[in-house]
Order: C-alpha cells, then structure tokens, then sequence
C-alpha cells in the first residue's frame, strides 16, 4: 500500500454554503491544496448522501450542486490543484458500499451519535430510510475509494471517521491489507469547531434563518450581524457584558486576527483588551457588532466577487465537475479492484482460480 498523503472531504447539497462551514472546513481545504504536502486532494459534492434523507425533494438536491459548486470555487478551491466531483456519478462507490454493509452490525450504526442526533432532528422515529440509517457506510466507501490518509471535518463527522476506521480495520484483518485508514483533520481554533447561529443557538440552520452565507450581499451580512445575539443581560452600555455565549465574541474569536484591530478599531490593541472593557462595563454592542461587520465584509466581499464571475459561466462549472467526475471514477475503479483482488471476487481476472478449477474438475473424471 502506499504511503502518499491524500485528502478527501465532501459536503451535502442541501443549501448554500455558509460561514460555518467556511472556518470548519473549506478555509482548511484551500491552505491545505495550496500547500501541498498532500500529493492528492478529492473533494466532492455528496449527492447521493443528500438524497438519503431528501427523497421527496430531489429538485433541491439537484440545484444545490451547482450552488455547492461555485461555493467551492468562490472560496479558492482550484480543479487544476484538486479534482472536484459529484458524488452519484462514482457507480463504484456503490458497490463498496455494498460489501462494506457486511462488515457493519445494525447495534453499531444505532450506536452512531451524529446518526442517532439526525434521527430526532428529523421526526423520523420509526420511518427511518434504510438508506439513511446505513450513511455512515457509504461515506466509508466515500473515503476508503480514494485511499484518503486525510479528511477535514467539523466535530459532527468524528463518529463517521471512527465507523469508517472501524470498517478499514475488520476489512484489513479478514482480507489482508488493502485499505487505507484515514485520520480526521478538525479545525485548530476552538470556536471554528461549531460556529452557532447569529441567534446564539448552537448549530446554523437554514430553517432557523440564523445563517450567514458565503454568497450572501453585503447588507444582508451587515443587517444580520447588527441583530446578531450578545449577552441578554447587558442592557445598557455601562453594565458589565458576558463574553460566554456571546456570539458576537465568538465570532470574534473564528475571524479577528490581530491585524484587525489597527485597520477597524485602533483604541484598542486585541481581541484580550476589547473583551475585558466589555467584561467592565463601559463597552456598548454596538461597537463590537460594527467591528466584527467591519472583519467580515473583507472576508466575505473577494467570496462573493469570485462567486458571481464563476456563475457568468454555468458551462463550464459543469465542464469542471465532469473532468472531475472522470477522474474520481478511474480512482475509485482502481481501489475496488483491489478490494476484489482481496476478497476473491475477480473471478475472470484470476488465472490461478480457474487452473485450480480446471484440475479439480479433471480430478473427476
Ligand atoms: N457527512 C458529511 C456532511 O454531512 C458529508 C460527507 C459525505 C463527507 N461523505 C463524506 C465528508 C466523506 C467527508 C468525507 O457534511
């Protein structure tokens, strides 16, 4: 087996990108392509993930993968650095799959607590899809058919990354080595693990509206960070204000870097100072919103810039995810076969098995 770095992530097309997966996940990725330690990079728009709980709603799937798509390019993801694909165009992935589901017992995936927190979140209680409850496999197939050594990830996908380790382990001792066991890559600062809402509630959600988005216009972002969630309690600029909870400052911590503060907000040499006067009292919100407005217009504005001249070519976003697609296949065919080789299923690419036959059948006679 080879030694050679390789990356994988996807994401499921259900909606837009949005900040939090920015600092979670795709920032990483672009440091991580342009890098380049790693001597492959695959990242993919997980379709056919998004449909195991979609079913009923395929048209949103399908439009958010050109969405995903340009998300991904707005950010800085390059198809001559990384090969950009959609995921239900890779037949082989299926059929991993397959024989991974024999490797897995029913008691483990109920175990699965990222699976386990989606089922109440969806009501789905006894009508669980089957194609649902069995995710975790195929996103082992997601990563073991590329020979990812390497997947950046938020927090919620640890259990997925610990199933698939699982799968590679018992695949591995039954079957001699073949797969690759892959590492999960979370984010280094704290507060990009699980970015909250501008609500303050603990995950961003499309329903909640308390996202914001990569693709969002300026005064969207502006509007949404002034009536962003702070600390309930500190009502006029004299009271003492919580930092803990506070999203402002959350936010803060993600994005501000110390540079921040010559450029938006001089009186203040960091981030430390800015939240003990906030801490004293004598600090208002409004203040600190502006500045946290001020950080995330530069970060967001060149997204946004990108995002718009890749959509004056649809064409070619396609063009980019089908040569993507192309290579992703002749990757992953590669993987099954050596999955077959080990598991003795490569019936008709197996001399020895058929000189084996030819002598017991002679034996016969
Ligand atoms: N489950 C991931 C999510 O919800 C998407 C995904 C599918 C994925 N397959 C993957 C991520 C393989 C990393 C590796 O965001």
């Amino acid at each position: 087996m080879s030694k050679e770095k390789i990356i994988l992530t996807g994401d499921r097309p259900t909606g837009r990108l949005h900040i939090g997966h920015y600092v979670g996940s795709l920032k990483r990725r672009v440091e991580l392509q342009d890098a380049g330690d790693y001597s492959k990079m695959f990242v993919f728009i997980a379709d056919a993930q998004a449909l195991t709980d979609n079913i009923d709603n395929p048209e949103k799937v399908r439009q958010n993968v050109i969405e995903v798509a340009l998300d991904y390019l707005a950010c800085g993801l390059d198809p001559t650095k990384a090969t950009i694909f959609i995921q239900s165009q890779i037949p082989e992935l299926c059929e991993l799959s397959f024989y991974f589901m024999d490797l897995v017992t029913v008691s483990r995936l109920q175990r699965n607590p990222t699976v386990k927190t989606e089922i109440q979140m969806r009501n789905f209680e006894t009508s669980i899809p089957v194609g649902f409850f069995t995710y975790p496999i195929s996103q082992a197939a997601d990563i073991t058919a590329f020979r990812a050594t390497t997947v950046p990830v938020g927090e919620d996908q640890e259990p997925m990354l610990e199933q698939a380790r699982e799968i590679v382990r018992r695949f591995n001792y039954i079957y001699g080595e073949t797969l690759v066991e892959p590492e999960i890559l979370l984010p280094d600062n704290a507060a990009c693990l699980r970015l909250p809402g501008t609500d303050g509630k603990a995950k961003m959600s499309k329903s909640l509206g308390n996202c914001i988005y990569l693709s969002e216009s300026a005064d969207e972002i502006q509007k949404k960070i002034m009536s962003m969630y702070t600390d309930p309690g500190h009502l006029r600029v004299q009271d003492p204000g919580k930092i803990e909870g506070n999203t402002v400052f959350t936010y803060l911590d993600a994005f501000c870097r110390p540079e921040h503060f010559e450029l938006y907000l001089p009186d203040y040499p960091n981030l430390a100072e800015l939240k003990a006067h906030y801490q004293r009292g004598g600090l208002g919100d409004v203040k600190v919103k502006r500045f946290l407005n001020a950080i995330m217009q530069e970060m967001l504005e060149p997204i946004r810039n990108r995002r718009k001249e890749f959509s004056k070519d649809i064409p070619a976003v396609y063009e980019m995810l089908k040569n993507g697609c192309d290579v992703a296949r002749a990757a992953a065919a590669d993987t099954l076969s050596d999955v077959k080789k080990a598991m003795k299923i490569n019936y008709f690419d197996d001399a020895e098995l058929i000189a084996e036959q030819v002598k017991r059948f002679a034996g016969q006679e």
